[in-house]
C-alpha cells in the first residue's frame, strides 16, 4: 500500500477499507506517515465526505490506537451520556446520581473545559477533597459498591484521535462531519459504556451553529454508534441561550446541587430529566418513557437523588456536606451586578458572550494548559422572556480581582438585549435521533 494512492483514492471520491484506514492511521500514529500526506487526507475527506463504514471503520481503528477501558466487571449495561459542550449546561452532575438512583449503573469519563464550554472535571475539582484521579480499578469497585463514578480521563485514551484533531486544528479541517463523529464516538467508545446517549447541542453557544448541521452530526454519531454495536440515540438541544443560570465551576455545582434539590432552573432541569429517560431506557430500566420519567422525577422530589450525589462525593474523597451548605464550595472575593440599562423583556442572552465572559473572569482555559480559578464565573439573574425594570439586575458577577470584576461588567452586558414585546419562548429539544432515523 501507498499512502499517496489513499489519498488520491480519497480525493476521487472512493471509499478506503478498514486495510486501508489502519494503514494509514497506524501509520501516522507510528510516526511513518507525515503531517503533510495525513493533511491531504483530511482535506479530501472534508470535501468527498465518507460512507457510514468508512466512518465506523475509522472510528474502531483511533478508538483503539490506545488504552480502552473493559467495564464489564460492573453489572449491567453501562450506558454514557456525552454533551458536545454548552455554556451553563451542568447536567452530567445532575445526571449522574439521578440515573444512578434508580439503580442503573453511571462509569463515566469525563473531560475539562476548553475555551467559552466548561468541563465537568473542572467542576468536581471545586468540590474540596474530590479525587477526579482513579485507578481503573477504584473506579470500577465504586460503580458497583454506589452505582456511580465520574473520573478525568484514565490512560492514554484515543491518541490517533488527539494528532489528528491537533493536525486539523492547522489545516482548516474541523468542520468535517464525519471527522467530528468519528473523533469523538472514538473517544466515547475507547471509554468502554455499551450504550450511548448523546446531547448535541445547537446554537450560538455551540460547536454547531445551526440545525441542520447540529442533526446531521447527531445522525452521523447515531449511524456509528450502530454499526459498531452499541445502542446509540441523540437529542439536539438549544444552545441559543445559557442552558442553566450559572456560569463557572463551584457555581455550577451550586447549581446541581439546586437542580437535585428539585428548584433548578426549568430548562436545565428538563434537559436533565430527558437525557436521563434515555438513559433508563437504553439499560433497560424503564419500559416506557413516562415509565422511566415518573422514577426519576420521584427521586428528585423524595431527596434519592441528592442522597446519591452526596454519596458519589464521599466514595471520591469529597466533602458531602457541600449538598446542604454551599458555602464550602470556594467563594470569590469581589461581587457586583450587572443591571438592565433600561426596562423591557429580556429578548436574547448570548451564550458565547458569556460564556467567553466567564472564561476572562478565569473560570476557562483559553490554551489547554491555562490555569484556571474554580470560584469565578456569574450567575444570571433573569432568563430570556423575563421583564426587568431598569436597574434591575441581569447577572451576579463573581470575580477575584477588581479589574477583573469591571471587565466583566461591561463585556457581560453586551450578551442581553432588552426590547419592548415578549419575544417567543425559544424550543429546548429540536429533535431526538434513533437507529432508525439514520
Ligand atoms: N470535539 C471533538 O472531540 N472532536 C472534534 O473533531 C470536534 C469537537
Ligand atoms: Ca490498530
Amino acid at each position: 500500500m501507498r499512502t499517496v494512492e489513499l489519498i488520491q483514492k480519497k480525493r476521487d471520491g472512493q471509499r478506503l477499507s478498514r486495510a486501508e484506514l489502519e494503514f494509514l492511521i497506524d501509520g501516522y500514529v507510528r510516526g511513518e506517515i507525515p503531517d503533510y500526506q495525513m493533511a491531504a487526507w483530511a482535506m479530501a475527506v472534508f470535501f468527498q465526505g465518507m460512507e457510514p463504514e468508512e466512518t465506523t471503520d475509522l472510528t474502531l481503528i483511533m478508538a483503539s490506537s490506545g488504552d480502552t477501558l473493559d467495564l464489564s466487571a460492573i453489572r449491567g449495561i453501562k450506558v454514557d451520556k456525552h454533551s458536545t459542550g454548552g455554556v451553563a449546561d451542568t447536567t452530567t452532575l445532575v445526571v449522574a446520581p439521578l440515573v444512578a438512583s434508580t439503580g442503573v449503573p453511571v462509569a463515566k469519563m469525563s473531560g475539562r473545559g476548553l475555551g467559552h464550554t466548561g468541563g465537568t472535571i473542572d467542576k468536581l475539582e471545586s468540590i474540596p477533597g474530590f479525587r477526579t484521579a482513579l485507578s481503573p480499578q477504584e473506579f470500577i469497585s465504586q460503580v458497583n459498591s454506589i452505582g456511580v463514578s465520574v473520573v478525568g480521563q484514565t490512560g492514554e485514551l484515543a491518541p490517533a484521535d488527539k494528532l489528528l484533531y491537533a493536525l486539523r486544528d492547522v489545516t482548516a479541517t474541523i468542520e468535517s462531519i464525519p471527522l467530528i463523529a468519528s473523533s469523538i464516538m472514538s473517544k466515547k467508545i475507547a471509554s468502554g459504556a455499551d450504550a450511548f446517549v448523546l446531547d448535541v447541542k445547537v446554537g450560538r453557544g455551540a460547536f454547531m451553529k445551526d440545525e441542520e448541521k447540529a442533526v446531521a452530526l447527531a445522525r452521523a454519531m447515531v449511524q456509528i454508534g450502530t454499526l459498531a454495536g452499541k445502542t446509540t440515540v441523540a437529542l439536539v438541544t438549544d444552545m441559543n441561550q445559557p442552558l442553566g443560570r450559572a456560569i463557572g465551576n463551584a457555581l455550577e455545582v451550586k447549581e446541581a446541587i439546586l437542580t437535585l434539590q428539585g428548584q433548578g432552573p426549568e430548562r436545565l432541569t428538563e434537559v436533565c430529566l430527558q437525557l436521563s429517560t434515555e438513559m433508563l431506557l437504553l439499560a433497560g430500566a424503564a419500559a416506557t418513557a413516562s415509565e422511566a420519567r415518573v422514577k426519576l422525577e420521584r427521586n428528585l422530589r423524595s431527596g434519592l437523588a441528592l442522597e446519591k450525589f452526596k454519596e458519589w462525593l464521599a466514595a471520591q474523597g469529597g466533602d458531602p456536606r457541600v449538598a446542604e451548605d454551599v458555602s464550602l464550595l470556594p467563594q470569590a472575593k469581589f461581587q457586583a451586578d450587572v443591571v438592565a440599562p433600561r426596562s423591557g423583556y429580556v429578548q436574547e442572552i448570548d451564550p458565547l458572550a458569556l460564556g467567553v465572559t466567564a472564561m476572562h473572569l478565569g473560570a476557562g482555559r483559553e490554551t489547554k494548559d491555562s490555569l484556571i480559578d474554580l470560584a469565578v464565573g456569574l450567575e444570571l439573574q433573569v432568563s430570556a422572556g423575563d421583564h426587568v425594570e431598569k436597574g434591575g439586575v441581569l447577572a451576579r458577577i463573581h470575580a477575584s480581582t477588581q479589574e477583573h470584576l469591571g471587565a466583566a461588567l461591561s463585556e457581560a452586558g453586551q450578551a442581553f438585549r432588552l426590547g419592548d414585546t415578549q419575544p417567543e419562548a425559544k424550543p429546548l429539544i429540536y429533535r431526538k435521533i434513533t437507529a432508525e432515523d439514520v
